[in-house]
């Protein structure tokens, strides 16, 4: 446990040291270029730390983070990330990854909550709903939660597709495949939830 911001930043020089010592080079062919093939698009909790779980460096995965891995329709912080990753990264994959035990989507399960995170759970309570019949037999609590956070990110999904960005890199047959995946925090596995998506329809 870090007890001092100070740490951070001892932390931060051993970190760098690490790395010159492993590979002189490292970050000077980093500011070099970035030209990852990857987007990702997940929670901002803490506990799943996009790189460190696909074993990814620096410099190989470019990261949008938000409450719940959502992608509003309307937000300009998401769209622009997208944005930039497809038309100048030219990202050939974009995943969008959720995780069971995700507090957002537990508090899209519950009353209404304070603003503005309530407004920002909008299509989380929209996807709630539309899945209103399923989650309603749903045996537990539990079972109900983790199948929100499943249906999220296939919501999600099919957002990030319907993007204006996404549709015209599709139109000129630009290779961009979009996938949902969900990351479990009790073993570390991640799962493809089999709703990938890219320009020819195939699924
Ligand atoms: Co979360």
């Amino acid at each position: 446990m870090v007890e001092q911001l100070s740490d951070l930043l001892a932390r931060n020089r051993r970190w760098a040291d690490a790395h010159r010592r492993a590979e002189p080079d490292f970050f000077s062919k980093l500011t070099a270029i970035q030209q990852p093939d990857y987007l990702w698009i997940g929670c901002a909790d803490s506990r799943v730390p996009a790189n460190e779980i696909v074993g990814l460096q620096p410099g190989e995965l470019f990261v949008h983070r938000n409450v719940a891995n959502i992608v509003h329709p309307y937000d300009p912080n998401c769209l622009s990330v997208i944005q930039y990753a497809v038309d100048t990264l030219k990202v050939k994959h974009i995943i969008v990854c959720g995780h069971y035990g995700c507090g957002g989507v537990l508090a899209a399960l519950g009353p209404p909550v304070e603003q503005p995170l309530e407004s920002w759970l909008a299509p989380l309570r929209v996807v709630s709903a539309t899945h209103a019949d399923e989650l309603a037999v749903t045996r537990t609590d539990d079972a109900r939660w983790r199948r929100l956070c499943e249906l999220n990110v296939k919501a999600q999904v099919a957002s990030v597709s319907a993007t204006p960005t996404v549709q015209a890199a599709w139109a000129r047959h630009q290779p961009l495949t979009i996938h949902g995946w969900i990351y479990d925090l009790h073993d570390g596995l991640l799962q493809d939830l089999g709703v990938t998506v890219d320009g020819q329809g195939r699924g």
